[in-house]
């Protein structure tokens, strides 16, 4: 039976006559308290908006850290609970990959918006089911690109958008460490979301073709992995993901026509270099008469914004939910980053060859 199993009920939510002023919180309930789960519940608790009334954990151990952050906080290890609470209008769904389609698809079916994370399903088929249900339902999904919300993210978008960089060459991504080994999926699957989410947003157009090259070595899943992508335009990605590297790197180069970028993530405060670099080449008047020019001008680095990706983000999924916006990292944004690992897992299991979108 339906009951509410926490905070008492004042939003306004999801009625008409909603009035920003004095906007009632969105009330979560938060599915899984592993590794990632306490960040999305500090950051929706802590939030203006939206207030963390309940979390699940089939672990018992991590029910007992979620009573000892946050004493007073209905814990329970039946996620159906939450489902059936009529204080809760959105589930965040912060467990293993292999679990997001039947929690997800069960939120939704219980009035439930979601905020899922990354990687947004197992399959294509599922994600357009979950879209196509959310739809339906007139229910909002979230897939967690953590990364789109990063202050470098942010200003990188700014750079393409504004002209600073002019036509794009290319995107090229080092995100490599030792571990963590998953047990549920291959590297590509763990890492290569967040470059794939980050390419759609920046590049903004349609991804054609994948190649992907890759080798398992410790637990038959592949722990090293090199990833080609064509956009239209000319305009290639490249990410190098690895478990097995004895270094951390987080390293990305954009080309533009007109200035070159590295962004390093690992910097604390310059984050993003701008680069007054490029190539022009003229034709002269006899076809063998190619004149190559090279232009290295200056280097600066822009400001970024230091605030935590996940408070923005939990703050716009608040702002979606309550304002009836699409965001733009909704349930299609995940499902295109699904169809491309998809693509890149047959590519892999041909040994590179191409695989068209
Ligand atoms: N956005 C990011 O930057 C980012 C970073 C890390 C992880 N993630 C994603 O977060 C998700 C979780 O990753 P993690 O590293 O926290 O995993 P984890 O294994 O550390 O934690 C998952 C938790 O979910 C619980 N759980 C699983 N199934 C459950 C169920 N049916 N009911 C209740 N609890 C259940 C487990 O007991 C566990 O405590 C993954 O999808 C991962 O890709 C995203």
């Amino acid at each position: 039976m339906s009951k509410d199993i926490g905070v008492e009920s004042s939003a306004t939510f999801p009625d008409e006559g909603y009035a920003p002023a004095k906007r009632a919180a969105l009330r979560m309930g938060v599915i899984g308290y592993g590794y990632w789960g306490p960040n999305i519940v500090r950051n929706f608790h802590s939030q203006e908006g939206s207030t963390v009334v309940a979390v699940c954990d089939s672990r018992p151990k991590e029910l007992g850290r979620v009573r000892h952050s946050y004493p007073g906080m209905v814990v329970t290890s039946d996620y159906r609970e939450l489902l059936a609470a009529h204080d809760i209008d959105a589930i965040a769904v912060v467990t293993p990959v292999w679990t997001h389609y039947d929690l997800a698809k069960a939120a939704l079916e219980n009035g439930k918006h979601v905020f899922v994370e990354k990687p947004f399903t197992c399959t294509s088929a599922q994600a357009e089911e979950l879209i196509e249900l959310a739809e339906r339902r007139k229910l909002k999904i979230m897939v967690d690109h953590t990364f789109l919300f990063t202050g470098a993210v942010r200003r990188i978008h700014e750079l393409i958008n504004d002209g600073t960089l002019g036509n794009l060459y290319y995107y090229d991504s080092t995100r490599v460490n030792l571990g963590l080994l998953q047990h549920d999926v291959n590297v590509l699957w763990d890492l290569a979301p967040h470059d794939l989410s980050i390419m759609n947003y920046l590049i903004q157009e349609k991804p054609q073709a994948v190649v992907a090259t890759g080798e398992q070595h410790l637990n038959g899943l592949v722990d090293i992995a090199f990833l080609t992508i064509y956009y239209p335009d000319n305009i290639i990605g490249h990410v190098n993901v690895n478990w097995l590297s004895p270094v951390k790197m987080r390293t990305t180069l954009i080309g533009g026509e007109r200035k070159m970028l590295v962004w390093n993530d690992l910097e604390a405060d310059e984050k993003i270099k701008i680069y007054d670099k490029g190539v022009a080449i003229n034709s002269g008047e006899a076809r063998y008469q190619t004149l190559v020019s090279y232009r290295t001008g200056d280097m600066w680095a822009p400001r970024v914004e230091q605030v935590e990706a996940l408070q923005i983000e939990a703050g716009y999924f608040v702002d979606c939910i309550l304002n009836d916006k699409t965001p733009f990292n909704d349930g299609i944004a995940g499902l295109n980053v699904v169809r491309m690992l998809e693509a890149a897992d047959q590519s892999l299991q041909q040994k590179g060859k191409i695989v068209q979108l």
